[in-house]
């Protein structure tokens, strides 16, 4: 049985769905095809179940790619005002948290109701639990599945990237892209919680539930966001932004108390309130238990007074330049997100076609596009999966 498409979109998630919305809304009939029993999945998990979809700061700088212009033609076709019209057409209110990024007040599933909804509106076909067993390319694309092969003109890869496997990440999209003689970035997982020796861990244990602002820096790379201590090591928005870059074997360093520079803080106290315990002055800047294990490790106490300048120095870099070497990250089981993917040297930025394979469109987390943590993969899903919708 044979059944022909204008558009074949593989993955129900963020971008295939509003490419398959734009596609539909410009006539094409289009059918999008997913093998998880359920549509947008990372959409419901994301932002704590609140979906952070956006942020009001997007632009290209927000984005880790081999071709760091090639976002930009995307974005400006689909901005996050676009999205933010939309969200206000389906009447779902939503608040700005920090930083420009925008989440629900009430439900990320708010979001992949609406999507689905102008699917609806746009008369997509929405196939799930449906694996794909094959790909051809002869006049058009023949995509083989369990019971039906279908048939089109245009043939659009959203199959997202490897993280969270457990909900339906695949590596199918890089397959196909092999497939179809295209390049792949070396792929990685960012967005995710860095892991440590047993010694450094055993620190983190005993600090576990404290977080700081901190400002974390790798080569040029710096983010000034909370610092979470836990069981498990590291985490919170700096040490995830920061893993996006981090690289295997290299140091990251902290500043834990990036609005004081510590050694000038210290003389102060030196020369007005020498009496004052240093242990006590290093609990006014930082969280005691954080405070205190600092002066238990650098073996300091008393007063300020008989504190030598050579050791405030000491005490300074080990609070505004802390030097952390990460042993590796937490893998996809719990990344955020894939780094690398399709070589958007392969494609062209205007539509997200495929140049050497006409038809063939590559939208979302699947191309080596990656986010900063705070709704922009989000926005990029939105923007690739637009464009492509107006020309596929
Ligand atoms: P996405 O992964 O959404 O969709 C891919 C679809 O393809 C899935 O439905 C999958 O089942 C399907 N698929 C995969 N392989 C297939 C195959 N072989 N055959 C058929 N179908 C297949 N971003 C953000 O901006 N703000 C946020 O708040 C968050 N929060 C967040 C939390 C968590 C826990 C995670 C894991 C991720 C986020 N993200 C995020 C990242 C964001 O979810 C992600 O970048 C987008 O969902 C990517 O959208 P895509 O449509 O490209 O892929």
């Amino acid at each position: 049985m044979q059944n022909k498409f204008d558009v074949i979109i593989i993955g129900a998630g963020a971008a295939g769905m509003m490419c398959a919305i734009e596609a539909g809304k410009r006539g094409r009939k289009v059918i999008l095809l997913d093998h998880a029993k359920k549509i947008g999945e990372k959409i419901r998990i994301s932002g704590g179940g609140r979906c952070n979809f956006t942020n009001i700061h997007t632009n290209n700088k927000k984005f880790i790619s081999s071709n760091p212009s090639f976002p930009i033609s995307a974005l400006n076709q689909y901005t996050h005002k676009n999205f933010i019209n939309l969200i206000k057409t389906h009447n779902i209110k939503f608040h700005e948290k920090k930083l420009g990024q925008l989440f629900c007040d009430e439900s990320a599933q708010q979001i992949i109701d609406m999507l689905q909804l102008e699917c609806d509106q746009a008369k997509v076909t929405l196939k799930t639990n449906t694996s794909v067993e094959s790909i051809k390319k002869l006049e058009s694309f023949l995509i083989e599945t369990k019971d039906i092969t279908y048939e089109s003109e245009s043939l659009v890869i959203a199959t997202g990237g490897l993280s969270i496997p457990k909900i339906g990440a695949s590596k199918f999209g890089y397959e196909v892209g092999k497939q179809f003689g295209i390049n792949i970035i070396k792929t990685n997982p960012a967005l995710v919680p860095l892991t440590f020796s047993e010694a450094f861990l055993k620190k983190c244990k005993e600090l576990a539930g404290l977080s700081v602002e901190a400002l974390i820096s790798f080569e040029k790379n710096i983010f000034e966001e909370g610092m979470l201590f836990t069981h498990r090591g590291l985490s919170g928005p700096s040490i995830l932004q920061i893993s996006s870059y981090w690289k295997l074997g290299k140091t990251i360093e902290i500043d834990l108390s990036p609005q004081q520079n510590i050694f000038n803080y210290l003389l102060e106290k030196k020369n007005k309130n020498p009496k004052q315990e240093i242990n006590s002055i290093i609990s006014e800047i930082l969280p005691k238990r954080l405070a205190l294990m600092i002066c238990e490790d650098l073996k300091i106490s008393g007063r300020i007074a008989d504190v030598s300048k050579k050791l405030m120095e000491i005490v300074s870099e080990s609070i505004n330049h802390w030097v952390i070497r990460p042993i590796g990250t937490e893998g996809y089981r719990t990344a955020e997100v894939t780094l690398g993917g399709i070589d958007t040297k392969e494609l062209s930025s205007k539509t997200m076609m495929s140049k050497k394979n006409k038809g063939l469109y590559f939208i979302g987390e699947v191309v080596d596009v990656t986010g900063h943590l705070g709704g922009y993969n989000f926005q990029w899903a939105w923007s690739s999966g637009y464009v492509a919708g107006q020309y596929a």
